[in-house]
Order: structure tokens, then sequence, then C-alpha cells
């Protein structure tokens, strides 16, 4: 596929009022996307697991208008108006009206609420992005019923990206790659897909607890630090790498080996945090109590062998990722001796899914 299959020929219905409503979860990845390319196009190849429990639910009220100049949408959170959110959402509808031409033919009242705290530190970009593209979707649908399920995936991943880029893998489950490369076939720079090959037992309900080290806004967004891969020392080695490490997946998430996992990681996720404190400007968004988690769990599963593992998005949260044959112990240990560390003692427990569903 190609950008302009997803341009659409002419319609054959028309809609005028009406309402769609869909749940799309966040999702954390294994080997990071960071540095992009004009359009949304990432520069290096990514792997992530759909989480469950943290999800954007976005309701798209939509009525047909008389101009068809201008872009017309109201935003709410949790029911209340939200004006701030609306930059982001006109670049959004900027970006993708090419592939949606009917967008300006309607006025749009979005409205959107978060199953974890809007302030938690948690990227609500991935979920809110997919959510508002499964919306837009479900419209086209309507305009065109012969639309293939897989077109309307392919799509709708295709359209998240242009949102937020870790936002078109968090439509289906529960393993989904992004970014051509040949270590995966089938991966492309346009959209997620599903991982295509064997993965164990070990991994299926694998957990992810997140833990809120620190709530605040994040000091430098996702998308300077991507820019800032553009003049980077390490950038083409960092971009190898990510290549490298998807290699390395596949024998891994095929035979189970947790030991392997974990290190290749915990190797990315602080990979990731030292492209941010070796480029121009740096900047650091660790902060001292997530050091101390991290320490903790390290020799925690030194201690008892258990395999407990973390990675990190762009803030100072810290995913803890686990086994669920191992979470009664390792959610002690997260209780009695992690969770001090977190803002109010406040953490997430959440566990890998598999995708959007329409309300
Ligand atoms: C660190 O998807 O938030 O979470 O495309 O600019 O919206 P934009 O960036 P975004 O970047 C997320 C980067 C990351 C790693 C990852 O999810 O792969």
């Amino acid at each position: 596929m190609t950008e302009t299959d997803f341009i659409p020929s002419a319609y054959s219905k028309t809609l005028e009022t009406g309402k769609v409503t869909w749940e799309s979860p966040s999702n954390i990845a294994l080997v990071k996307y960071w540095g992009k390319k004009e359009n949304q196009i990432p520069a290096n190849p990514s792997i992530s697991f759909t989480l469950n429990n943290c999800k954007t639910i976005t309701e798209l009220s939509y009525r047909t208008k008389e101009s068809d100049t201008d872009f017309s949408f109201e935003v709410y959170l949790d029911g209340e108006k939200k004006d701030d959110f609306k930059p982001k959402i006109e670049t959004f509808l900027k970006r993708i009206h090419v592939y949606l031409p009917f967008l300006k033919n309607y006025h749009f009242k979005i409205e959107t609420s978060n199953t974890f705290p809007h302030s938690s530190g948690i990227a609500s970009s991935a979920s809110g992005m997919s959510a508002l593209a499964l919306c837009f979707m479900s419209m086209e649908k309507q305009l065109k019923p012969k639309m293939t399920t897989n077109y309307f995936n392919q799509k709708a991943s295709f359209l998240a990206r242009l949102g937020s880029g870790s936002a078109c893998r968090s439509l289906e489950g529960d393993i989904i790659v992004w970014g051509q490369t040949d270590a995966i076939s089938g991966s492309s720079d346009l959209y997620g897909t599903k991982y295509p090959y064997q993965v164990h037992e070990n991994f299926k309900d694998y957990q992810d607890t997140i833990l809120l080290v620190d709530k605040g806004e994040k000091q430098v967004s996702s998308t300077v630090g991507h820019n800032l891969m553009h003049a980077h020392p390490y950038a083409e080695n960092r971009f190898k790498q990510a290549h490298e490490n998807l290699e390395k997946l596949k024998p891994i998430l095929e035979s189970g080996d947790l030991n392997k996992f974990i290190a290749l990681m915990e190797s990315e996720a602080l990979t990731l945090h030292a492209m941010m404190m070796t480029s121009m400007p740096y900047f650091i968004l660790m902060k001292p109590n997530t050091l101390e988690i991290i320490n903790k769990i390290w020799s925690f599963r030194e201690r008892t062998g258990l395999h407990i593992g973390f990675t990190l998005d762009a803030g100072a949260n810290v995913h803890v990722l686990y086994p669920k044959k191992e979470a009664n112990v390792i959610l002690d240990f997260i209780k009695n001796e992690l969770v001090a560390y977190c803002q109010n003692e406040q953490y997430i427990c959440d566990q890998i899914g598999f995708g959007a569903n329409q309300l």
C-alpha cells in the first residue's frame, strides 16, 4: 500500500447527522520509535505490546454544515470544553483531509475521556488519536459500505499515525510493528501491522504495572525530542540498532527466553533516554525516583531470579513488565517496595491487550 491508496474515490452514499463511539488503548513500545522524517514517517521500526486497561473513549457527533471552507469542531474532556486541545486536532485534520475529503462538510463534537488520570503523565496521544481516527473511519465506512475490514484497519492506523506516530500501534493487538524493516515481513512505515511470527506462551497475559513517578508536564515534548534526532551524533547507529533489535527479538519471542527479553527491553529504554541526554540541547526526563525504582528492580531480580523488567517512555514513569505466572510475588514487591517512589503512591495495573472496540 502507498499513501495514494488511501485517497478515496467519490463516495456512493451521503450522511447527514449521527454519532460514533470508539474506545482505543495505549501501547508500550519494546523497541522504541524515536526520530522521524517528514509526514510522520518513522526513522526506525518499533514494536509494542498493546495495553488493555489504559484507554481513551471518544464519541464523535457530526452534522452537515453549509460552508465547506474550514474545519469546524469542539472538543470536550470529561464533559469539560477543552479549547487547548484544538490546535493539535486542527493539525491532525489538516494532515488527514486529503484522505477523508468529507471532513470540511461537517461540524464535529468530539467528547473524550480516559480510563487513566489525565494528569498522570501517561501519554494519551496514542489512545486518543487512534480512537479519533477510528471514529472518522466509521463515518467513511458508512459513506463506502463495501469497504473491507482489512482496509478499514489499515487506513485507521494510517490516519492515527498522522495524529501521533505511536497511535498507529494501538488499534489492534497484541503485538504490533510499525516501520519498514527486513526483519518483519509486511511491516510498513505507513501503518502498524500485527507481529506475524510465533509468540511463546510466556508473553500471553504479560503484565505491565505503570508506576506514576512524576505527573507534571514534561519539559520537552515528544515532537521536540524526535526532531532533535536530526542533527544527533549517534542517530544513524541508533536507527541501525533498532532494526537489529527487531531481528534479535524474533527468536526471543518464539522461544520465550525471558532473560534475553528483559535485557533487550531495558537496553532499549535506556538507549531512548541516552539519546535525549546526548542531543543538543540535551535533556533528562528521568527523575531520582525513576532511578531508585530501576535499582530496586535490579536487586530484586538478582535476589529472586524472577523475571521482572522495566521500560520507559519519554517521561519519568516506569513500566514494570513481567509474566502473569510470576504476578503474585512481583505485585507484592511492587506494592511493598516500589509504590513509595510514586507520586501520591499512584500506579496502574495493566496487561497486554487486543486493541480498539467500537461501542
Ligand atoms: C518514546 O508517538 O508521542 O513513546 O509522533 O510526535 O506524536 P509523535 O510522537 P509519539 O512518540 C512516542 C515515542 C515513545 C516511544 C514509542 O512509543 O515508540
